[in-house]
């Protein structure tokens, strides 16, 4: 967790370096600032410039000549304004999933609003047992939630989380931003970002949600296989240029946690509203699969509890509660 000991350590000397960024910082003025040895302050900045942090020393000091573009919990933390939604950050360059550390963290208490980021993912998961490929310079991040609703709420999380992620996407840059059925953000008809929702309940009561987002920031899709690559796209390579990860990050999490209180108070008819209006999904003619079978249809829209609603080739409307959405083409 970054807010603790050395770590702390390494966030003040972060702070100061800041405040004099382009100017040289002695030592001992750092040292006697946060009332540590100078000797601890070199080892802290070799740490820094480990994580990507360049920083000049000489006679003069030390000098903050850049900082690297990765979600690092001090770039997050640094102008986030939240009231609790990523406070906590566990920050790791590769772990297995993000989902998967976040459950530990859960498990041993982790509160609300805790967040987990991943420069890269060994195993990374996607829905349905999928393997999900996460290369650094993407987006990797799990938040923990523990929502006081009944748990067949739980899975309203993935299109509040929807919601959020396009709605910051269509504020941040000037892209076609859109939803798919149920929790996939697209870019014109381009895959952009995916969402793993899994939930912990006993007993009737949700202990923890753990909602994993995946966004393609910084890379080419070229890396995928080919079956992926056709119906995927990065931002880097909607965007012609590289996206600042922490900015990012944080202007989710603000958009993520008014969306996540409007569902906590009961509001989730206005989210929904809000993902009607962002869906791509409503009026495309689609398939879906699911456990061998397709149905087939004009989407029509999705109900109060965000089942997919298809006007059949017959005329007969069909309830869709999970699957695999294929848009196939818009109704005009
Ligand atoms: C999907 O299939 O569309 C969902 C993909 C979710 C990927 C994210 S990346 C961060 C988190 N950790 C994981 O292992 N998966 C989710």
């Amino acid at each position: 967790m970054w807010k603790t000991g050395a770590k702390m350590t390494k966030n003040q000397i972060l702070g100061i370096l800041y405040k004099k960024k382009g100017e040289y910082v002695l030592g001992e003025k750092i040292a006697s600032e946060i009332d540590i040895s100078k000797t601890k302050v070199s080892d802290e900045i070799k740490l820094l410039i480990n994580e990507g942090y360049v920083i000049d020393s000489s006679d003069s000091g030390y000098r903050l000549m850049k900082i690297p573009n990765l979600p690092l919990p001090y770039e997050v933390r640094r102008n986030l304004h939240t009231q609790y939604m990523g406070h906590e950050i566990h920050y790791f360059k590769e772990v297995n999933s993000t989902n998967d550390v976040a459950r530990e963290l859960a498990e041993n208490g982790a509160e609300e609003g805790a967040i987990v980021i991943a420069e890269s993912q060994r195993s990374g998961k996607g829905r349905r047992g999928k393997k999900w490929i996460s290369p650094s310079g993407g987006l990797w991040m799990t938040i923990i939630l523990r929502p006081n609703v009944p748990p067949t709420k739980a899975p309203q999380l993935t299109l509040v989380t929807g919601v959020a992620v396009a709605k910051t996407l269509n504020e941040e840059y000037d892209l076609d931003v859109g939803i798919k059925w149920p929790n996939d953000i697209l870019i014109g008809d381009k895959k952009v970002c995916g969402i793993l929702t899994e939930v912990k309940a006993d007993m009737g009561t949700i202990d923890y949600v753990l909602v994993g987002i995946g966004i393609d920031l910084n890379f080419d899709v070229d890396i995928f296989p080919p079956k992926l690559r056709e119906g995927a796209t990065s931002l880097k390579m909607e965007l012609k240029r590289e996206i600042q990860g922490a900015t990012l990050v944080q202007r989710f999490l603000q958009n993520f946690e008014v969306t996540y209180n409007q569902f906590k108070e009961g509001k989730f008819p206005d989210i929904l509203r809000e993902w009607r209006r962002l869906s791509k999904t409503i009026g495309s003619y689609v398939e879906v699969h699911k456990k061998g079978r397709t149905v087939r249809g004009y989407a029509v829209g999705i109900n109060k509890d965000g089942i997919l609603i298809l006007e059949l080739d017959d005329g007969t409307l069909r309830k869709v509660i999970s699957g695999e959405c294929i848009h196939i083409k818009r109704k005009d």
